[in-house]
């Protein structure tokens, strides 16, 4: 059974890579056998986990990656393949902001930085490692949104929107994709410890939050590898278009 999950000879691409979900899916997917090219604006923080993974015999890879500049994103690509001289298996496509503040409240710089980034910026990733996919008939795209484009949580209605959003667009990239052998799967992470996660720590809602998840515990970033390696590999040989939330039960809080 573990062959239904192994990665060997596969390559991943993952955005948003220097930090939290990002860079600890990159060594779980080298664990499971891909080469992988970790992607992200700080490039200089990549090269020392690339060097970690490296030293414990991974194929990895940095690159810089700013998804809100459009130009970076094709570059990053073309220099991943052809570092590992292969094409790109796996987009973990994961790069994301955050901002919470109530919606009366929300800023329009903040507004435009948070769409430009999680939902533009995804889009534009997802459509580069789409083309290069489709063009082979072959790849897994796993779109990295969150319960909160599910559910409506107070103080992100920009963030849960751009997340509304890049869930809405993995639909119907799996419909345009499917018969052209790309799957399009996004993975909801519900609370994840990460820095990101923080906002809501330094905020001081963790105590409210763990009230509303019915599992009464803040996620860790290795529970969401279960899900993140059933979309990466051939186990999902089935699977487009899945919304899989991995939250502890909170979605389930609210029905
Ligand atoms: P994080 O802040 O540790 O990681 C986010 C990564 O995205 C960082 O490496 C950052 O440098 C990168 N990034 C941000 N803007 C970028 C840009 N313009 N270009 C390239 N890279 C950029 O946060 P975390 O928690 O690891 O978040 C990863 C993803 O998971 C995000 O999309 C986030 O929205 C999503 N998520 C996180 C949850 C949590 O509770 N931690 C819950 C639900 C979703």
């Amino acid at each position: 059974m573990a062959a239904l999950f192994d990665l060997s000879g596969k390559a991943a691409f993952v955005s948003g890579a220097s930090s939290g979900i990002g860079l600890h899916t990159a060594q779980r997917l080298a664990e499971a056998g891909a080469a992988v090219t970790l992607a992200a604006r700080r490039v200089d923080r990549l090269h020392s986990e690339v060097g970690r993974l490296r030293k414990a015999g991974y194929t990895a890879n940095a690159v810089a990656l700013d998804v809100t500049r459009p130009e970076t994103i094709a570059e990053a690509m073309d220099w991943a393949e052809s570092q590992l001289g292969q094409p790109i298996d796996i987009l973990f496509n994961n790069a994301g902001i955050l901002y919470a503040e109530r919606f009366v409240a929300q800023k329009a710089a903040e507004v435009a930085r948070i769409i430009d980034t999680n939902l533009t910026g995804a889009f534009l990733v997802a459509q580069e490692g789409a083309k290069r996919m489709a063009a082979r008939r072959s790849g897994s795209i796993i779109n990295v949104a969150s319960t909160s484009g599910l559910r409506a949580g107070g103080q992100l209605s920009s963030y849960g929107a751009s997340k509304a959003g890049l869930i809405h667009l993995t639909r119907i990239m799996a419909l345009e994709l499917a018969h052209r052998g790309v799957r399009v799967n996004a993975l909801c992470p519900g609370n994840i410890r990460t820095e990101m996660h923080q906002t809501f720590e330094e905020k001081g809602f963790e105590e409210s939050l763990l009230k509303r998840i019915p599992m009464r515990a803040i996620g860790e970033v290795e529970q969401l590898d279960g899900a993140t390696l059933l979309l990466a590999s051939d186990a999902s040989s089935y699977m487009t278009g899945a919304v899989i939330p991995v939250d502890g039960g909170q979605l389930l809080s609210w029905m």
